[in-house]
């Protein structure tokens, strides 16, 4: 695996996102940081993740057999890559919070971060950004944030993490070149945080919504149950569950 060292950067899926522009990269060329200036998390937010402590990286892969309208399982692949390799490293309690942060004992510990180029309605290169929070202890103002040493009281190896991940990921996107949807879907699904429990979340426009959560759709939209017992789709930005 090509992996690319950097001691600071802005964002290492910007740095990945601009190098691919200017050369044909290998699949699964690897961009991490030891530090971040400025982080970036999904909806326009910020990561923030103390320096050299924890994994922040960009991994670049050729998926342009998934057709755009199954997206949604790049995320899937990543999830579950990053929670096997979590499992093997012996951190309790994990679970996908829809649609790909891991949570391990209700925490976030790892955030994902996936940029898709799209050409001729064809996905053209994706870049996967992985943030996981490994040997920080202190999370000043991120109430809901961990790390695997705030759980189980260890300190990790980052580069032992690194190459469980890619390797993880590798078997997930084979699977997915296979067109193993529904195995994915229902590894997914056994991992989905706070599934067939009543939840309380805010809606695109603020307002609170009241529901379960049952079941996500192959497109990833997430399925809730709602109070007169409709059930629901919502897209990406449509709802976020608070927790
Ligand atoms: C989120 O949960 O909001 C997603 C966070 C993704 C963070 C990672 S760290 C490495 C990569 N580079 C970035 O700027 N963001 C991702």
């Amino acid at each position: 695996m090509q992996i690319i060292k950097l001691s600071a950067i802005d964002s290492t899926n910007s740095y990945l996102k601009q190098l691919a522009a200017n050369q044909t990269l290998p699949d699964y060329t690897v961009v991490m940081a030891e530090n971040q200036i400025l982080g970036r998390g999904q909806r326009g937010g910020k990561w923030q993740s103390e320096a050299g402590k924890n994994l922040m990286f960009s991994i670049i892969a050729d998926i342009s057999f998934v057709g755009l309208n199954k997206a949604f399982f790049i995320s899937v692949a990543t999830s579950l890559a990053v929670v096997k390799t979590l499992k093997a490293f012996d951190i309790p309690k994990l679970k996908v919070k829809w649609p790909n942060d891991i949570l391990s004992a209700n925490k976030k510990i790892c955030g994902i971060l996936i940029e898709n180029t799209v050409a001729k309605q064809k996905l053209k290169n994706t870049i996967i950004g992985i943030g996981l929070n490994v040997n920080q202890t202190k999370f000043a103002n991120l109430p809901q944030a961990s790390s695997l040493k705030n759980i189980t009281g260890e300190q990790y190896d980052l580069d032992a993490l690194l190459s469980t991940i890619v390797n993880k990921l590798k078997h997930y996107i084979s699977m997915l070149k296979q067109g193993r949807y529904d195995d994915l879907m229902q590894e997914y699904d056994d991992l989905l945080f706070r599934k067939n429990r009543p939840s309380t979340f805010t809606d695109k426009n603020g307002s609170v919504v009241l529901g379960i959560i049952r079941n996500i759709t192959p497109s990833g939209k997430l399925v809730v149950e709602l109070e007169d017992g409709v059930l629901k789709e919502f897209g990406l930005k449509e709802l976020t569950l608070l927790y």
